[in-house]
């Protein structure tokens, strides 16, 4: 972790946005479900939807210039029928068998990402924020419906100026006119906002484009190797604070 010194007003930002999953939501309940469903087989489960539900995200954004676009919860649906049928059933399995004998999983899993718990300092980070009168907000990946969702069970809304989804422009993130929806919305340029992010790429992506970033490294993993840093790194939400 490093701490770094309070920023004197002409460098204070004027807003924090929000990455929502593993960010703000605690995904690691989707292992644990994905234990109890398929026992010994949780993590590599959850892992591998994960990466498969990011990679289909930039298949669709760079392919044809977007023109294979659908929604995230319509492609983490499809990267959780891909790992299950990789790592649970035969993989050349038909759909109708495979709907008859996976689908009570899927729907399981599927409604986990509507009742994620949001990590332990995230109320009061929020609630901080909110005394400090700074402008806070979710930009993801997910769609406004699973989004709201989400943020109702952790009874977040509240304490949220925005919930920006990348659907509105059909792009994910690490796409310019993904996080250019962020300075849009929040009305100042990203170099005053700081982009909070728990996933290296998204982080890297956002100090690229121009926000100040904050990466929450909470399992103490390096970071990514492509020369560029975040500007701040910490274990959990609470360091953002140290930019005001
Ligand atoms: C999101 C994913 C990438 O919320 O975590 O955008």
């Amino acid at each position: 972790m490093s701490l770094q010194p309070v920023s004197p007003i002409s460098t204070r930002p004027q807003g924090v946005l929000f990455d929502a999953y593993g960010t703000l939501f605690d995904v690691h309940s989707v292992a644990r479900l994905g234990e109890t469903l398929f026992p010994g087989k949780g993590q590599a489960i959850s892992l591998m939807w994960r990466d498969k539900q990011i990679e289909y995200t930039r298949l669709v954004t760079t392919s044809n210039d977007g023109a294979h676009y659908q929604p995230f919860s319509v492609l983490t649906r499809k990267a959780l029928t891909y790992t299950l049928k990789r790592l649970v059933c035969d993989a050349t399995i038909d759909a109708k068998t495979f709907d008859a004998r996976m689908g009570g999983a899927v729907e399981q899993l599927m409604l986990q990402y509507d009742h994620l718990s949001a990590y332990p300092e995230c109320h009061a980070v929020l609630q901080q924020l909110q005394a400090l009168g700074v402008p806070t907000g979710i930009l993801s990946n997910g769609d406004l419906g699973m989004l709201m969702a989400a943020v109702n069970a952790a009874k977040l809304a509240p304490l949220l100026d925005h919930v920006i989804s990348v659907d509105e422009v059909h792009k994910f993130k690490t796409h310019p006119l993904a996080y250019g929806l962020g300075e849009k919305k929040l009305g100042v340029s990203a170099s005053k906002i700081v982009f909070v992010s728990s996933n290296p790429w998204d982080a890297l992506g956002a100090q690229w484009f121009g926000y100040r970033t904050y990466w929450v490294n909470r399992n103490q993993l390096p970071f990514e190797e492509l020369g560029t840093q975040p500007e701040r790194t910490g274990r959990d939400l609470s360091d953002v604070l140290s930019f005001f």
